[in-house]
């Protein structure tokens, strides 16, 4: 079987090393590959692979992620209509974006960014201590990695809802679901952490109606995806202090440009999307266990749902 990775910013070489542990009868190519003929590609592995690369190989078996996200691939106006396309879903990516989400959960809720502030202005001041029950912290998006920050955040004693358009249960997290429970969601959060895909339904959703919804003060943690906030609503909702602190991992454009005003803006921390990057050695587990699936005629797992959008 043959395969094809393809992607504008990663580089193969250890996901080539690693997969063939898994699967030494791999046949392992990188696009582009001139000597090769289409038609005799299997399977495309990627991450944000160059726009119509996807759609040059008539016979794919499957189109696998190497993100959690599949926006970079549904966003390719060429892709064939019935492959299916697999997510990436790792232990270790969604412990890192748990680590994330739980580092920044805890710096704001213990004041940790205005500490920083008191120190470059060499001021002992005590801010007093935040009850944890008290704080209301909300979850959009409830996939797999939200359900894992959500659990996570209720097992350190936060006051955790979730928010999604489908209902989930999760022990301890009291659910919103639908956008008409959005507006009641957003009034009791505190602590926003976004953990929702980019799609024609969640582009935008935090614009400045939303943003005017939270609390006074509140903070706003997205380690997802960029667009889904408007990002001069955001800026707007930080001067007129709406949103005391943001925490930004994505962009509606990456990288960030150097121009941008979350660089240097004192109520934004901005990191250059490292939330949870996907690691090589139990990502590539996961995607030699879908190709030996698919092999053997079973599904692999977990599909994407292309008229979602995630
Ligand atoms: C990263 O953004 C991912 O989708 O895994």
């Amino acid at each position: 079987m043959r395969l094809v990775f393809a992607s504008t910013t990663k580089d193969p070489q250890p996901w080539q090393a690693e997969l063939l542990r898994h699967l030494p009868e791999l046949d392992f190519r990188v696009w582009p590959d001139p000597g090769l003929d289409p038609a005799t590609v299997d399977y495309v592995l990627v991450w944000k692979p160059e726009l119509g690369v996807i759609g040059r190989f008539p016979r794919l078996k499957a189109i696998l992620s190497l993100g959690a996200g599949v926006d970079h691939i549904l966003s390719d106006p060429g892709l064939p209509d019935a492959v299916p396309i697999v997510r990436m879903v790792d232990p270790a990516l969604t412990r890192g974006m748990v680590e994330y989400v739980v580092h920044w959960v805890l710096h704001v809720h213990r004041d940790f960014h205005l500490y920083r502030d008191l120190q470059a202005r060499r001021q002992w001041e005590q801010l007093g201590a935040p009850e944890t029950s008290e704080a209301r912290v909300g979850v959009m998006g409830l996939g797999v990695l939200g359900s894992a920050c959500a659990k996570a955040l209720a097992g350190l004693g936060f006051d955790v809802a979730g928010w999604d358009l489908a209902a989930k249960e999760i022990p301890g997290v009291r659910l919103y679901v639908g956008n008409e429970a959005l507006p009641e969601f957003l009034a009791r959060t505190q602590i926003l952490v976004l953990q929702l895909p980019a799609t024609a339904a969640t582009r935008g959703i935090l614009d400045a109606r939303a943003l005017a919804t939270l609390p006074e003060g509140a903070a706003v943690i997205n380690p997802a995806r960029g667009e889904l906030i408007v990002e001069k609503d955001l800026l707007g909702a930080l001067e007129t202090h709406s949103i005391g602190y943001a925490v930004l991992d994505v962009f509606a454009t990456e990288p960030l440009s150097p121009r941008h005003p979350f660089w240097n803006h004192p109520k934004v921390t901005v990191t250059p999307h490292i939330a949870s990057l996907t690691m090589v050695p139990s990502a590539a587990q996961a995607i030699a266990a879908n190709i030996r699936r698919i092999e053997r005629g079973e599904t692999p797992f977990p599909l994407a749902h292309r008229e979602a959008g995630f």
